[in-house]
């Protein structure tokens, strides 16, 4: 995989002009684009089919949880609309799983679609120990219930997780090579971290076993985001 492919922009804005624009900006400097809950609620679905048509591919960064038969029913909606990737909550269980993973194959194949990759989010990274612990009510520390939901989605056909750059060791090894891990939270060394907290490198994170890497702000947020995209594609090639 070239370098550039390696990069997904998130397009965490919430009108479709600026949206468009970063998106006819940087189509040919990353490998594709997310679309999350505060683009696709601002501006409707029909954002996805626009990247589309530029030849673009959307990961849809919609975290569905539900229960089974409406998680299926919405991995059909995603599946017909064309995206390359979208995600499901671990936390929903294999049969929701499954259904996402059975349904949006099945939907892809009906309308002539590419087949979207399904993507498990384990536990979300703003939660600390205690919270999953105390709170929620999940005992086990943070690595090892990230590594069991992610081998959980495995076994429910899905074809990745996404997770912090520091469970992408743990995974891999419960997951094994063949399992797409996909990482927001990277920062380069000469980009500001804002609020993320556990920031690793693009570099360190591909070093460390992940696929793919959600990169916003320090590309949109830059002076010259295009050059901010070749500096970290730079990086990733050296
Ligand atoms: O601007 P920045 O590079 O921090 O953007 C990261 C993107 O990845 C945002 O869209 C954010 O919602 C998403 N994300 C994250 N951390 C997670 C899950 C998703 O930063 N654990």
């Amino acid at each position: 995989m070239q370098a550039k492919d390696r990069i997904v922009l998130a397009l965490d804005v919430d009108n479709p002009e600026k949206a468009l624009e970063l998106v006819s900006r940087l189509k040919d400097h990353v490998g594709a684009f997310k679309i999350g809950m505060q683009l696709y609620n601002s501006v409707g679905p029909d954002i996805l089919e626009k990247i589309n048509e530029g030849g673009s591919r959307v990961f849809l960064d919609l975290k569905f949880h539900d229960i089974p038969n409406t998680v299926g029913a919405v991995s059909r909606v995603a599946a017909r609309r064309g995206c390359w990737m979208f995600n499901v909550h671990a936390a929903g269980g294999a049969a929701m799983m499954t259904a996402a993973a059975q349904s949006s194959r099945e939907e892809a194949s009906k309308t002539g679609k590419n087949p979207p990759l399904v993507l498990g989010v384990t536990v979300l990274t703003s939660l600390s120990q205690d919270q999953l612990n105390a709170e929620i009510g999940i005992p086990g520390s943070v690595e090892e219930v990230v590594s069991r939901w992610a081998l959980l989605a495995k076994e429910s056909g899905l074809d990745g997780v996404v997770a912090s750059p520091r469970e992408v060791k743990a995974i891999r090894q419960t997951c094994g090579n063949d399992f797409l891990i996909v990482t927001p939270g990277v920062r380069p060394l000469w980009a500001g971290t804002q609020d993320q907290k556990r920031v690793t490198t693009p570099r360190e994170a591909v070093d460390s076993g992940a696929d793919y890497l959600v990169i916003g702000r320090p590309i949109t947020g830059a002076d010259d985001p295009i050059e901010a995209a070749q500096r970290i594609i730079k990086e990733l090639e050296e």
